[in-house]
């Protein structure tokens, strides 16, 4: 489904200015990085749908090269650009205003894709079909998607998804999508959903609080929506939530 253009522009103000656009968490990357199989010592890493950069920064630092970052939101990218030139980082990263779906990078010329929380935008198939001839022979991939937990899901959340996330599987799905699409998955970590509320949810809560007065009404949707989504995910976070599919080009 495409939103349209005013409830994207509402959905990126309403996230500016924090770090992450999405659910993640430092101390997960940093322990799903661990225990990746073998990259080059400067891998060629691309974060696509980087939003402010959560992943991309992250990536440079602890693998000093460079991060090809790239969203389509030109007020991320510069969001993420300023926290670059704060941390030390910004000759590491190379910012990139474009399409995930649209990437003209050579064939096998990045080691690690990294894209958290974004592949759906252009369909988890879709993403993993343009992403895969990006990457290196010996590259690995870490894509995170939203899925359900449950098999079958309950009727409840299967209701919720038809209309929030029509595209949603299953992980054992999900794995089989991955598998007949030229990669490999060798590993799948579960987000916890603490780290929803902890990095995501608070801080998204603090600018919904922020324009609770706003006079625009499509900003006031976007809060409504908002707020129905936590809560729904407050009522319901054991049947889903994301999942990092660790892969490998096949
Ligand atoms: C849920 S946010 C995740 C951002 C970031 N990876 C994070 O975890 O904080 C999804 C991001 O995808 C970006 N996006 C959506 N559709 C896109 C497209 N077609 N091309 C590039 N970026 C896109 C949005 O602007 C947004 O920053």
């Amino acid at each position: 489904m495409q939103l349209p253009q005013a409830y994207i522009d509402a959905l990126i103000a309403l996230h500016r200015g924090l770090k992450r656009q999405g659910p993640g968490d430092d101390g997960f990357t940093e322990r799903l990085l661990a225990d990746l199989p073998p990259l080059p010592a400067r891998p060629k890493i691309a974060d696509i749908g980087c939003g402010a950069g959560a992943g991309a920064l992250l990536l440079a630092r602890h693998y000093r090269a460079t991060v090809r970052a790239v969203d389509f939101a030109a007020d991320f990218v510069e969001q993420m650009m300023r926290e670059a030139a704060r941390q030390g980082l910004a000759d590491y990263i190379e910012p990139i205003v474009g399409d995930m779906g649209q990437l003209d990078w050579p064939p096998g010329s990045i080691d690690l894709l990294w894209s958290e929380g974004a592949a759906y935008n252009i369909t988890f198939a879709g993403a993993l079909r343009a992403w895969r001839p990006l990457l290196a022979a010996n590259g690995v991939a870490v894509i995170s998607e939203m899925n359900h937990f449950r098999d079958p899901p309950a009727p409840v959340v299967r209701d919720y998804m038809a209309e929030a996330y029509p595209g949603i599987q299953t992980e054992a799905a999900n794995v089989e999508r991955i598998n007949a699409s030229g990669f490999a998955v060798t590993a799948l970590r579960r987000l916890p959903a603490a780290c929803w509320w902890d990095n995501y949810y608070e801080p998204l809560q603090a600018n919904m609080a922020a324009l609770a007065h706003s006079p625009d009404a499509v900003m006031q949707a976007v809060i409504a929506d908002t707020a129905a989504e936590m809560q729904f995910f407050g009522d319901h976070h054991r049947d889903y939530g994301y999942t990092y599919y660790v892969m490998t080009a096949a």
